[in-house]
Formats: structure tokens, sequence, C-alpha cells
């Protein structure tokens, strides 16, 4: 296959997250509303595609398909994918935290800007190269890497379901964050156990 073809998963995730900017752009009512959204919705889009990231070794463990081992062959770039659209998440929410009225404190940034560093290094080592380089390091780096995106995502969700107007939002995405980590702890190998 073709490198072209097998990158279309980051063309299309950038697309995704570019069509939410422009769709924060045509609903919102001014100007931080159009950021607001813009960086809502890049966020909401970066999730199935993380979610498809996150999954792929485990869905062609436990149902192996043409469909399933295309999801694995390609899973670096639906990972790029994802660095990309979050990048313009981090574009959306900058802007918005700079002409918006919210002021964060330098402390609740730090859990997101750990994020990115994840997301950044994963994106830069997702090559060849990089692995032969790491070696072992390169499995631990990109398995604390996604868990801990993986958390980023639980704790903006998890946090809502105790706020009554968005716990339906709140609810339906733990729910599916929660069935992602289940489906990984489900497809884990056993581990061989040393005989004497
Ligand atoms: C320092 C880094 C970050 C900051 C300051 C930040 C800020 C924001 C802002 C301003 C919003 C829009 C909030 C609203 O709807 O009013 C948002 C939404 C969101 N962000 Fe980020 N973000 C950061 C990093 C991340 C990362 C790394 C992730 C995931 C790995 C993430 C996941 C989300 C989610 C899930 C939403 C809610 C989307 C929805 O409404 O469904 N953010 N963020």
């Amino acid at each position: 296959m073709s490198k072209t073809v097998q990158r279309w998963p980051l063309a299309f995730a950038t697309m995704l997250a570019l069509a939410a900017v422009a769709a924060g752009f045509l609903i919102g009512d001014d100007v931080v509303e159009n950021w607001q959204l813009a960086a809502r919705w890049t966020a909401r889009v970066g999730a199935p595609i993380f979610l498809l990231t996150y999954s792929a070794s485990s869905l062609v463990r436990l149902f192996p398909s043409s469909t399933t081992k295309a999801l694995l062959r390609d899973r670096r770039w639906w990972g790029l994918g994802f660095a990309a659209s979050h990048t313009i998440h981090l574009g959306a929410l900058a802007t918005y935290l700079m002409i918006g009225p919210e002021s964060r404190t330098l402390a609740s940034l730090i859990p997101g800007a750990v994020a990115y560093s994840m997301i950044y290094l994963m994106a830069a080592t997702s090559n060849g190269y990089s692995m032969r380089r790491l070696g072992r390091n390169w499995k631990r780096l990109h398995s604390f890497g996604i868990h801990y995106i993986w958390l980023i995502y639980m704790a903006a969700y998890a946090g809502r379901i105790l706020q009554p107007e968005k716990q339906v939002e709140g609810v339906i995405a733990t729910t599916i964050f929660l069935a992602a980590l289940g489906l990984r702890i489900a497809a884990r190998k056993p581990r061989r156990v040393a005989t004497a």
C-alpha cells in the first residue's frame, strides 16, 4: 500500500478539527463564543480519533478482521492525526483564554501542558528510527503517554457527571472511555508464569 493512502487518517483528523473551528465560527454569537465553541468541538472531534488509536491493538486481538487489521496497520497515522487535531485545539483554546473572561491559574494548566508534552513526544517518536533507538523505552513512553491522555479525557468528562446541565454528556463520554480501558484490559496477553 502506498504511503499516501496510509496517511489519510492524518488528513482526515486535520480536516475534522478545522471543520470544528469553522462550526464554532458559524454558530457562536460573538468572537469569544466562536473560540470557546472551537476549543470545545476540537476537543470533541479529537476524542474518537484518540479512541481509535488507543483501542487499535486490543480490537485486532479481540476481533480480528480486515477492518481491525487495517486500523492497526494505520495506527501511527491515527495517532499523528490526533496530534494534529489537538494542535488545532491548542490554537483555539489559547485564543479563547487570551480574549475570553476565563482566567486560569498556572497550576491548573499543568495537567494539560504535560498531556501536550506527551502528545508531541509520542508524535516525534512515531517512526521506525525512534523505535529502534529507544528500544524498550519506546513502549514505556507510548504506553504511559497514551494512558495519561486517556486520564485527561476521563478527568474532563467524569467531572461533568456532577454538573446537572452537563451530566448526560459526562455519563456517555465517561462510559465510552471506561469501555475503551476495559477493551485494553480484556485484550491483555496473560503473563507467562515462570516454572522451575
Ligand atoms: C493546558 C492545556 C489545555 C487547556 C487550557 C484546555 C482548555 C480547554 C477549553 C477552554 C475548552 C472549552 C471549554 C468549554 O467548553 O467551555 C476545552 C475543552 C475540552 N478539552 Fe481542552 N484544554 C487543554 C488541553 C486538553 C487536553 C490535552 C485534552 C485531552 C487529552 C483536553 C480535552 C478537552 C475536553 C474533553 C474538552 C471538552 C469537550 C466537550 O465539551 O466535549 N484538553 N479545553
